[in-house]
């Protein structure tokens, strides 16, 4: 990991509009550092209080799966750290420049109902505000598929299109872990395009790794940021899904997030 990240003094250069919480946008001095660094930047006072995450911090809960990311060795989730910032401690995740593509469509997206774009998967259809009809899509990509695992395991309860950003070094990244981890039942995403499919074993070998690393020294750095409750339901969600490797299928009254993007 970038050591500025950890370390590096943090400017405030502006904040995410659309974000629910205080999400600032920092950067480093490269005058300082030697490079610029951007990241996102989260305080904890910033946080408007959940009733159904009462427990740590969602600052916490970002860094908790990143670090479920990184022990699967998928590196979905930018790097991310608990750390003092301009507004007290907060959660700083390294910001990642995304393609700006007019033309082709998002990894998420909407498109005429019977235009779903090759490479693209259906997720549900529905009515635009004017009335038209439109399906929710998503990329096939790789990437996204681990995401989509990733989004079970840490029972990730807010998986927006806006969530999946497609980096300029032509990776894809998720951002926004401050709801997920929760010990009861809460997945929400759009990703359901791989819904009743069969996890493949190379993804299957890495949770193994992962639920293997739980009782050890991963456990105890997750431990800084969550209940025991919810490390013991993240490992039996990787037990259940190597027992069972299938995509769970949408259940629940609210299946996707909204708004979806
Ligand atoms: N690490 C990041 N790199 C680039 N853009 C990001 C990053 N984190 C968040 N964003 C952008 O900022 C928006 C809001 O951030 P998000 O994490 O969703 O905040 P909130 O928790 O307030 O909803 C995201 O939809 C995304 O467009
Ligand atoms: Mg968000």
């Amino acid at each position: 990991m970038n050591d500025l990240l950890r370390t590096a003094e943090l400017t405030v250069i502006g904040q995410v509009t659309t974000a629910s919480n205080a999400t600032l946008v920092c950067e480093t001095d490269p005058e300082q550092t030697g490079e610029l660094l951007r990241v996102v930047y989260k305080p904890v006072r910033g946080e408007r209080p959940l009733w159904d995450f009462p427990d740590g911090t969602l600052a916490g809960r970002e860094v908790a799966s990143y670090l479920v990311s990184e022990a699967l060795g998928w590196g979905v989730i930018p790097e991310t750290v608990l750390r003092d910032g301009p507004f007290g401690p907060g959660m700083v995740q390294r910001w990642i420049e995304v393609v700006e593509d007019e033309a082709g469509p998002d990894l998420v997206d909407l498109c005429p109902v019977g235009e779903i774009p090759a490479g693209y998967r259906e997720v549900l259809r529905a009515l635009d505000p004017a009335g038209h009809p439109v399906s929710l899509v998503h990329a096939e990509h790789p990437q996204l598929v681990r995401m989509a695992v990733l989004d079970v395991l840490i029972n990730n309860a807010d998986r927006k299109g806006g969530h999946a950003l497609a980096g300029i070094d032509g990776r894809v990244y998720g951002v926004d872990h401050g709801i997920c981890l929760h010990t009861e039942p809460k997945l929400r995403t759009v990703l359901w395009g791989w819904a009743g499919e069969p996890v493949s074993d190379e993804l299957l070998t890495d949770i193994t790794t992962l639920v293997k690393a739980l009782p050890g020294e991963l456990g105890g750095q997750l431990a800084a940021h969550l209940t025991d409750a919810e490390i013991e339901a993240l490992e039996a969600r990787g037990r259940a899904l190597l027992q069972a490797p299938v995509m769970p299928m949408p259940l629940g009254p609210r299946p996707i997030p909204w708004p979806a993007f």
